[in-house]
């Protein structure tokens, strides 16, 4: 059914110094389990974009490249997504990077210190807005507050498919987890899904992409 997908997952790394840098907490779990579906459903050509993760990736039936920068994400993406059918933006880009590097170890021979931060592109706005007709765009949220109004504000202005919302709680804290209660947001409203392993969600991520692939 699908000839290329893309599937970007994992944290971007933006460095500050040689030894020091600005991140946060995904672990790159979803984003495997989605690859290893995508295997497993026997998708011909899958690329798969990840940030640094603790996992060893590597599989003849995937190509990996492996990124640290939100620029780098992007620089690679644009590259390959022309002629992808589907391309699932799980990773947690880093919003923010710093707007100088330093060559040299920052010293702590101050008391205070500022780092000034510039936005990083949104790369899933951007493939949103050049999307080729017939393409699957699906997108990730974490939300903490309103979460279907920030969720459905998120899906039209990234010009999204689906929406996969995390809904981040005490009971369900998202990162780091093997488990995930999270609803589906598409054009045609919102699903709630029960909690569920990580390689079940991946599973039920890709009958969704199916069934709209369909529509
Ligand atoms: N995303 C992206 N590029 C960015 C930031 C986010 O491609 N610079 C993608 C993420 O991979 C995810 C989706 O956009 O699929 C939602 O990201 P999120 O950070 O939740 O939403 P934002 O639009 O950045 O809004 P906010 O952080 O204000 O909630």
């Amino acid at each position: 059914m699908f000839k290329r997908i893309i599937i970007c997952s994992g944290p971007t790394v933006e460095p500050i110094d040689p030894v020091r840098f600005i991140s946060n907490r995904s672990s790159g779990k979803s984003g495997l389990q989605l690859v290893n579906e995508a295997v497993k459903r026997g998708i011909p050509e899958i690329i798969f974009i990840t940030g640094p993760t603790c996992f060893e990736a590597s599989n003849p039936a995937y190509s990996v490249i492996r990124v640290e920068t939100a620029l780098e994400m992007r620089e690679h993406l644009l590259r390959y997504s022309d002629d992808a059918d589907v391309i699932i933006m799980a990773a947690a880009v880093s919003d923010y990077r710093p707007a100088n590097y330093s060559k040299e170890k920052i010293k702590k021979d101050r008391e205070t210190l500022t780092l000034n931060l510039v936005k990083n592109p949104d790369i899933l706005f951007e493939l949103g807005q050049g999307k080729k007709p017939g393409r699957i765009l699906v997108g990730y949220a974490a939300e903490t507050h309103d979460i279907l109004e920030n969720a459905r504000e998120k899906f039209t202005r990234k010009n999204l498919d689906l929406l996969v919302l995390n809904e981040v709680s005490a009971e369900n804290p998202a990162f780091h987890v093997d488990k995930n209660q999270v609803y589906f947001v598409t054009a045609g409203g919102f699903q709630k899904l029960e909690m569920m392993k990580k390689s079940t969600l991946a599973s039920r991520v890709w009958d969704e992409i199916e069934k709209l692939a369909h529509e």
